[in-house]
């Protein structure tokens, strides 16, 4: 793999490191360092770690530390006081599963490469306007799935799309095909009872797979 120059990390980089982003949910700090391991050694190793527990940010903190070969990313991200949070924890990119001109700003200001959530051709206007060209398209599956990405390439041709949301291993490859698509974003890899259970060779073996998808 690359080396990765964190200072300047794109949201472009973030999305064609790897055919997919791990949406990630962390209960306990112990298990953030040894599954963030499983992911680089199946070949992931963008990982978006979700502000959702009250763990989340203690896990960005351990993995930034203890495996460099991982690039953490916050997932959840919903107002700048989360964005803000994020970076201090050692997060280098961000996503947010919806869009605010306030988390745009935030972002851009702490200079954390954004992935903003996006449904709606009013929201990729938003955020297009906002300067923001590598979009999240989310909740995928529930929103409309590849038809409605073929449908926005027309109108939104200069835009990037990493659909998230109901994807799995079998249903990524007809995301990944489009041309409008970069990767895909989903929560498969880190299943939570592989989590519970320590099954971190469970996870290598998703990631594998998951990084040997075509686009
Ligand atoms: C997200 O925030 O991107 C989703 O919760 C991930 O969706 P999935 O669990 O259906 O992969």
């Amino acid at each position: 793999m690359k080396t990765i120059d964190f200072k300047n990390l794109t949201a472009l980089q973030v999305m064609q490191d790897a055919p997919v982003i791990p949406v990630i949910v962390l209960n306990d700090v112990a298990h953030a360092v040894p599954m963030a391991r499983a992911l680089v050694a199946g070949g992931i190793r963008m990982l978006e770690v979700t502000l959702r527990t009250p763990q989340a940010l203690a896990c960005m903190e351990a993995i930034a530390k203890e495996v460099p070969e991982a690039v953490v990313g916050a997932g959840t991200v919903r107002s700048a006081a989360d964005a803000k949070a994020a970076a201090n924890a050692g997060a280098v990119f961000a996503v947010s599963p919806g869009y605010t001109s306030a988390v745009g700003k935030a972002c851009r200001d702490l200079g954390l490469p954004l992935l903003p959530g996006v449904a709606t051709g009013s929201e990729i206007m938003m955020a297009q306007e906002d300067g923001f060209t590598e979009l999240k398209f989310f909740p995928a599956m529930q929103a409309g799935g590849s038809a409605l990405l073929k449908a926005w390439s027309g109108p939104f041709f200069d835009i990037n799309f990493c659909p998230t949301g109901g994807l799995i291993l079998t249903n990524a490859p007809d995301f990944l095909s489009l041309p409008n698509v970069k990767c895909v974003g989903g929560s498969w890899l880190t299943p939570a009872d592989a989590m519970a259970s320590g099954d971190w060779a469970r996870i290598t073996k998703l990631a594998t797979e998951a990084s040997q998808l075509k686009r």
